[in-house]
């Protein structure tokens, strides 16, 4: 038994999140800790929106509202579609919360104590037509390193590379068009090349682990060889404040420095909500605790050297020594887990040129395991993965609804029909015999390849699977079984039995990946339909009110996600209970009409090209 840090990417609140978001963070992330807590683990699950830095001024300029309405809606929103997906999250918080702030400005004394932030002056943009300072963001140009026009002044999308602003060949304003002007302002910066030495030799560890995925450890390697110091404060009025420049409201704690914390600060704030405000530490100060880290491609560098680099700096563990502070030494990183990109129908996900699909759209239409099971089984793992329409109703139609809950549908009606409850077996044959020992087998396999975040494999072998208890029907045909002799009554009671431990073992071990139909068929089955306990929204106090600036006057509270999720079935057969009443059963996936295809695409037919749309 060990304790599990699932740390899950914090989705920025700049707008309502799309599937290629949920894909990347979302729903593997949730796979991983839910099948962890039925192993036995203790899992703390945590994540929250990211509210800070220019996104979420772009935005709100572009709506003209101010940054915190902007945050405080789309915070609410993505809430309530991470909760309908069944994303079950211990706590999911937000960055502009009190707890936090606070915890990002201990790291931050801590480190700056501990030698490693440094004061340099760098050139600022600003614009010369207004003289206000021009964010990174807001800044675009040619990538330095790939060539690819339009990188953006803080990152470039195409190679993924980090960037400043001054890096960028040929700099113009996004807003005007114009070129920024540079002065000079003084800024912190991350001292990575004193730390690079102890990042060098944890990644170096990590490798021999050889638990990562090949691509993710080569780019955290990498990513070395370049090692500069980081701005880690930015000229912009959004943001947390950076101790001891309390009077610069214009300079703030770069976004990134904060986010990455929130890993830690999330924890603290379960903790203290959770009645044990030390509760946390086993997560983070034990040096056997596991942490595992979920997240879209874009984001390694962030977590394989920006958030180690602080965790190390506030240890004291660079080249200038240094101590920790009251939080204590932390932990590192046990796995970065990146996923590559999802697509769709071919096409960069771009909600400014309408190639998008927002969760909660999708959600409308669609049962939330539906989308779940396309993530799990045709998600982008380990290369970039093409999300289709087309694809969609196959995947719904061929494996959800004639695979999976076909074999559910005919267990259950057959039991209802001849017995009215789960009967008693008679002797068992061989063929009973090898589909119950496939199915158990099939915890270990399955199980073994979820914990490696193999879990494209791991679903296709549970849904392989179901085929062979599919397949078993089939062979041993139950509803030919029709005399009233006592031979024949017992051979289907004993056929319809085991179906009926199939169908209960195949539910628990699809129910990481399909948690509320996981409840549905428990139902139809007899049960109390709890074996995938569900997150839940609940509206907090805000702990911290006096720690946050002015411009959250008046918040009281917010929406977190949180849940009791305890009470999950443990990972392994459970031997289902003769004389359990089974009912006529309603099915549990919705069956697409092949004009689904069609009529979604129809929704981008101003957006995709011709041959996608068949227009
Ligand atoms: N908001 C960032 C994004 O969507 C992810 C932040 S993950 C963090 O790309 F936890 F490190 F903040
Ligand atoms: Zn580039």
């Amino acid at each position: 038994m060990s304790h599990i840090l699932s740390a899950v990417a914090w989705p920025y609140a700049n707008g309502p999140r799309h599937i290629g978001h949920v894909a990347g963070f979302g729903v593997p992330s949730d796979v991983f800790s839910r099948y962890m807590r039925m192993s036995g683990h203790d899992v703390l699950m945590v994540s929250g929106t990211d509210e800070h830095g220019t996104p979420i001024l772009v935005a709100a300029d572009a709506e003209g509202v101010s940054a915190r309405e902007l945050a405080d809606r789309n915070n609410r929103l993505i809430v309530e579609d991470l909760v309908a997906l069944g994303l079950s999250y211990d706590l999911f918080t937000r960055t502009t919360a009190g707890n936090h702030y606070a915890v990002v400005q201990e790291m931050f004394r801590t480190v700056r104590d501990n030698g490693y932030m440094i004061e340099q002056v760098t050139r600022s943009a600003i614009s010369p037509s207004t003289g206000r300072t021009l964010p990174d963001r807001y800044i675009e140009g040619t990538c330095p390193i790939c060539g690819t026009p339009g990188a953006r002044g803080d990152q470039c999308d195409t190679c993924g590379n980090q960037l400043d602003p001054t890096d960028l060949i040929n700099p113009r304003s996004r807003i005007n068009g114009e070129k920024p002007e540079f002065v000079d302002s003084t800024h912190y910066f991350l001292d990575l090349p004193a730390l690079a030495g102890a990042l060098g030799a944890w990644l170096e560890e990590r490798q021999a682990s050889g638990t990562w995925r090949p691509n993710v450890i080569r780019f955290s390697v990498n990513l070395l060889a370049d090692i500069r110091p980081r701005a880690m404060t930015r000229d912009i009025d959004w943001g947390i404040p950076v101790p001891g420049w309390e009077d610069q409201p214009t300079k703030r704690l770069y976004v990134w420095f904060d986010a990455v914390i929130g890993y830690l600060s999330a924890s603290i704030e379960w903790a203290r909500r959770s009645g044990d405000p030390e509760a946390w530490r086993a997560w983070w100060n034990d040096p056997d605790a596991l942490s595992y880290y979920f997240m879209g491609k874009d984001n390694i560098v962030f977590h394989s050297q920006i958030w180690p680099a602080e965790l190390l700096g506030y240890d004291g563990r660079g080249e200038r020594g240094g101590a920790p502070g009251e939080l204590g030494s932390l932990n590192l990183p046990t796995e970065v887990v990146s996923s590559e990109f999802l697509t769709m129908e071919g096409r960069k996900f771009s909600s400014s040129h309408g190639i998008v699909i927002y969760v909660r759209d999708f959600l409308k239409r669609y049962q939330a395991d539906a989308l779940r099971y396309f993530i799990s089984a045709a998600g982008p793992e380990t290369a970039d993965a093409d999300f289709t329409w087309a694809e969609f109703v196959r995947r719904t139609n061929g494996e959800l609804v004639a695979g999976w809950g076909n074999l559910v549908n005919r267990t259950a009606s057959m039991i209802h029909k001849r017995f009215g409850a789960v009967p008693a077996p008679g002797e068992l044959e061989d063929i009973d015999r090898a589909l119950l020992d496939a199915i158990e087998t099939g915890f270990d396999t399955v199980g073994g390849l979820i914990a490696q975040h193999r879990q494209k494999a791991a679903l296709a072998e549970a849904m392989r699977l179901v085929g062979e208890a599919n397949k078993y029907v089939a062979d041993t045909q139950p509803f030919k079984l029709k005399g009233q002799d006592p031979a024949t009554q017992e051979r289907l009671a004993t056929v319809l039995h085991t179906l009926a431990q199939a169908v209960a073992d195949l539910n628990l071990m699809l129910s990481p990946f399909l948690p509320h139909a996981a409840n549905d068929v428990d139902r139809v089955m007899g049960g109390a339909g709890e074996v995938a306990p569900m997150p839940r929204v609940e509206e907090v106090a805000e702990l911290d009110p006096q720690v946050l600036p002015e411009a959250f006057e008046g918040r009281s509270g917010y929406p977190v996600i949180t849940g009791d999720y305890a009470g999950a079935p443990s990972w392994g057969r459970h031997q289902v209970v003769v004389g359990t009443p089974v009912g006529r059963p309603t099915p549990v996936f919705t069956k697409l009409d092949e004009s689904v295809v069609d009529t979604e695409l129809a929704r981008y037919a101003d957006f995709l090209p011709d041959d996608v749309t068949g227009a």
